[in-house]
C-alpha cells in the first residue's frame, strides 16, 4: 500500500478509536484504574483501545512489527514498525482532565515514514509523513518563530519515576521558572508535541518517555520546522529517553540549561 493511502487508513483510524475513548469517558468509573507502577496507571479503555489499533494496522499492513505501551503487540525486527501509544494522558483521561490523544506512528528501517496524533479533547488531528508538511485538520502548521527565552511558553513532563528525576527537574523549574514566558505540565506528551507544532508553544522538556510517546510527534514536529533532541542534542531522542523537543530557535539555550542539571538525574 502507498504511504499516503496508508496515511488516510491511519487518520481515519486515530479518529475512530478517539471517538471510543471518549466514549468510554462518560461511563468511566475510577474502580476500573489499575496501578502498572507507582502513580502509573491503566485501566481496559487503554487495552482496549491499543487492540482495535493492533489490529486494523495488522489488516492495513501484515508485515509489520509493534511497539505498543501495553505491549499486545510485538516488534521482531521487522523492516515496518507501527508504534502504538493507544491513550497518551491516561492520568488525564482518569480524571476527565484535557488533553489526551491516540498517537500512532510507522517507522522502517531506522526513519519514520508517517505520524498521527489525533487530541480527542479538541477534536485535533494532526499528521505528517517523512517528506509532506504538518497539518491540524488540514491546515499545514508551522512552529513558532520567537527567539527570547524570557517570552518562551515551555511545558514540562514529569517522568513517573520521581525519586530518580526529582533532582533535575528541580534543577529545570530552578533554571526556568521567572526567566521564561509561562511554564506548564500538560500531562501527554505527544499532544504536547502537536501543540508545540502547532506554535502554540516554543519548547518542552522530559527525561524519561517511550518511544510510543513521541515518535508521532517527532515527526509531525520535525516536519512542522522544529527540532527533536537528545539532551546531548544527539538522535537517541528515539528511544524516548531524555527528549528536548523546540521550535528550533531556543534549541541551544535549552540544551545548555538542560545541561547543567543532567548530572543530577
Ligand atoms: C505519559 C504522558 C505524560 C508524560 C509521561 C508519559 P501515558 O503517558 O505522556 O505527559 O509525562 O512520561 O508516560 O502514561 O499517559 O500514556
Ligand atoms: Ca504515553
Ligand atoms: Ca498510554
Amino acid at each position: 500500500m502507498e504511504l499516503n493511502d496508508l496515511l488516510e487508513e491511519v487518520k481515519t483510524l486515530a479518529v475512530e478509536t478517539g471517538r471510543f475513548l471518549r466514549t468510554e469517558r462518560k461511563s468511566f468509573r475510577r474502580d476500573k484504574v489499575e496501578k502498572k507502577a507507582a502513580h502509573d496507571y491503566v485501566s481496559y479503555v487503554d487495552k482496549t483501545s491499543e487492540q482495535l489499533i493492533v489490529k486494523r494496522l495488522r489488516e492495513l499492513l501484515p508485515e509489520a512489527g509493534f511497539v505498543t505501551e501495553e505491549g499486545s503487540a510485538f516488534f521482531s525486527g521487522e523492516e515496518y514498525c507501527w508504534l502504538v501509544d493507544p491513550l497518551d494522558g491516561t492520568t488525564n483521561f482518569i480524571h476527565d482532565n484535557a488533553p489526551y490523544c491516540v498517537s500512532i506512528a510507522l517507522r522502517k528501517g531506522n526513519k519514520m515514514q508517517l505520524g498521527v496524533v489525533y487530541e480527542c479533547c479538541r477534536e485535533e488531528l494532526y499528521w505528517a509523513t517523512k517528506d509532506s508538511p504538518a497539518y491540524l485538520n488540514g491546515q499545514e502548521i508551522h512552529v513558532s518563530d520567537l527567539s527570547v527565552l524570557d517570552q518562551a511558553f515551555i511545558e514540562l513532563g514529569f517522568p513517573y519515576d520521581a525519586e530518580r528525576f526529582r533532582p533535575f527537574i528541580n534543577g529545570i523549574i530552578a533554571s526556568l521558572y521567572g526567566h521564561v514566558g509561562g511554564l506548564r505540565l500538560l500531562g501527554s506528551a505527544a499532544a504536547e508535541l502537536c501543540y508545540l507544532a502547532a506554535g502554540r508553544f516554543e519548547a518542552r522538556i522530559e527525561g524519561l518517555l517511550g518511544p510510543w510517546d513521541i515518535a508521532a510527534g517527532s515527526l509531525i514536529l520535525q516536519r512542522a520546522g522544529g527540532r527533536v533532541s537528545d539532551f546531548n542534542g544527539g538522535d537517541t531522542y528515539h528511544s524516548g529517553h531524555e527528549v528536548l523537543a523546540s521550535n528550533g530557535k531556543l534549541h541551544d539555550e535549552l540544551l545548555k540549561i538542560i545541561r547543567l542539571h543532567l548530572q543530577k538525574k
